[in-house]
């Protein structure tokens, strides 16, 4: 593959693709690399960060990163200045992945959960998102992935908060991808099912999540 930057919007399989990731999930990450992107990722530990680019690195890939916790305002322009300066000021393709929950009966969330779960699912992407407009915009061909969940289209018990979260996120995909598609920027959410990573077993202790496994 030929991985030579250039910009010619008519020959987009020749161009490495730039790639804000805002994650650590290897199975998204190293698919981008293999097809030759440079990538850059966040996770609020910068020493599971290095541990994961050391690997990268031996692997050959075009992986840069830096901590960034989403859930301040502070930290998510810091995290797109290294973006723009790491990739001169162009952005192929932002991937919204962060995301967290806590499984409690809708009567039993706190504010503090509320702020929490959408600042992070949320709050942060949105944020994110029109912090890299410009950056989308100058690529030429800009592409925002958001990392939903199908509780986001159905009601599933102890999960209101998040799938609220979900909920809005599907809806701005929609207004992003009216509004940005003069600037030639897509917008799509992927809704997965269950998948057992960390953020599902953390839910393990709830008997509803245990019982979609067990199915
Ligand atoms: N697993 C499923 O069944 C499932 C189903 C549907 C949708 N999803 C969605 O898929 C996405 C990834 O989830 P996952 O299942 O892969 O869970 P995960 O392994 O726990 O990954 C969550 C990621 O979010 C990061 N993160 C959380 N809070 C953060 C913060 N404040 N600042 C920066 N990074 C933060 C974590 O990084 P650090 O902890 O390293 O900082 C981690 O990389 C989420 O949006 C989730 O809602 C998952």
């Amino acid at each position: 593959m030929d991985t030579s930057w250039h910009d010619s919007s008519s020959d987009r399989r020749h161009t490495r693709h730039r790639v804000l990731s805002l994650i650590t999930r290897h199975a998204i990450v190293e698919e981008l690399a293999e097809f030759g992107a440079a990538v850059h990722i966040c996770a609020r530990n910068q020493e599971d960060i290095d541990k994961c680019l050391e690997e990268w690195k031996i692997k050959g890939f075009h992986i840069t990163g830096s901590a960034c916790d989403v859930l301040s305002p502070d930290q998510r322009q810091n995290i797109m200045q290294t973006v723009s300066s790491n990739f001169h000021g162009k952005l192929n393709i932002l991937i919204n992945n962060v995301g967290t929950t806590a499984p409690k009966s809708l009567i039993d969330y706190t504010l503090e959960d509320v702020t929490k779960i959408m600042g992070t699912n949320f709050e942060s992407s949105y944020h994110l998102c029109q912090l890299a407009h410009p950056l989308l915009k100058a690529s030429g061909y800009g592409s925002i992935v958001f990392i939903s969940s199908i509780a986001g289209l159905k009601a599933f018990p102890h999960s209101s908060v998040y799938a609220s979260s979900k909920g809005a996120m599907n809806q701005f995909t929609k207004n992003i991808a009216f509004e940005w598609a003069k600037d030639n920027i897509r917008a799509n959410a992927v809704a997965p099912g269950p998948v057992k990573t960390p953020l599902v077993e953390s839910l393990m202790v709830c008997v509803f999540v245990k019982r979609l496994y067990i199915l």
